[in-house]
């Protein structure tokens, strides 16, 4: 497969790479719509053992591609539910397999929320996590405002969501959503260590004890609705237009 998303099944896992590194891996309609596809067809095929996310070397993802939020804030946007960024949720919140994100590099926004839909989380010492939905007029999104204080207390989570503070590979750890803090350019490597342990474990026992430490797809849904309802309403807000305008207008200033 070639362009900005690149899925290969190696043994018993399904490898998801974001690879568009000069636009930081900002994630496309196109991306999200291959990331969901490669998820759901995972979930029936038994020699698929576990899933790796991955951005390759030296960045995980710059989150939502801006231009796309300019283009559907400006735009009528459709039936909710029917944006690729919303069906990429409901693939993670559905997705029944233990999935392993490795992380070399900025995780913004999206690159970040997506992490607590995940089991095992490997980090490059020069990762950094960041939410910066509030400097662009935004809120939280993809069952984050769920997930994230359930892992790291309401305190940590404000600091995180609502006052958009960036956490370092060692705060990540520290925070729980991190398992484990590698060498630059050793995410990957690691990452099918870890899928080749799980992947040696009783499939049915993993898929069950996996199912009984998560919360059920449906309350994440309802969340992922919930927040995509008012983020859809923020993304029309002028808060939101002017810090987009910020952003495109950067360079030229
Ligand atoms: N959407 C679209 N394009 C993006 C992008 C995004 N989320 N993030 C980065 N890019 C593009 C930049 O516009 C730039 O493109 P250009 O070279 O054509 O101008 C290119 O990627 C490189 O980004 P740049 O800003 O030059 O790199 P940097 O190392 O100085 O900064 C970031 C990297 C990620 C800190 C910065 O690009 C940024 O803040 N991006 C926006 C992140 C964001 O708000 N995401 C949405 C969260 S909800």
């Amino acid at each position: 497969m070639t362009g900005h998303l690149i899925v290969t099944d190696e043994e018993a896992t399904r490898v998801i790479t974001m690879r568009r590194p000069e636009k930081k891996n900002a994630i496309t309609h196109e991306m999200y719509r291959l990331m969901s596809e490669a998820i759901d067809s995972a979930q029936n095929d038994p020699a698929i053992r576990c899933l790796i996310i991955t951005g390759g070397s030296g960045v995980f993802t710059a989150g939502n591609d801006l231009e796309d939020f300019v283009a559907t804030a400006t735009a009528d946007a459709g039936p909710f539910g029917s944006s690729p960024a919303i069906r990429f949720l409901y693939s993670l919140a559905h997705n029944t397999k233990p999935i392993i994100a490795a992380v070399d590099g900025i995780a913004v926004g999206i690159g970040t929320t997506l992490l607590f839909h995940c089991d095992y989380v490997l980090a490059s010492s020069t990762a950094t996590f960041s939410t910066p939905f509030i400097h662009l007029g935004l809120v939280p999104e993809g069952a984050s405002s769920l997930l994230i204080p359930r892992t790291m207390g309401h305190q940590r989570a404000f600091a995180m969501l609502v006052m958009g503070r960036k956490a370092s590979a060692e705060e990540a750890r520290e925070a729980g959503f991190v398992n484990v803090v590698v060498a630059p350019g050793q995410t990957e490597v690691e990452a099918h260590k870890v899928a080749r342990e799980i992947a040696a474990l009783p499939a049915e026992a993993v898929a069950i004890s996996r199912r009984l430490i998560r919360l059920p797809p449906e309350e994440l849904t309802r969340r992922i609705d919930q927040e995509g309802h008012l983020f859809g309403e923020r993304m029309k807000s002028k808060e939101a237009s002017s810090a987009f305008k910020a952003f495109f207008s950067r360079k030229r200033a």
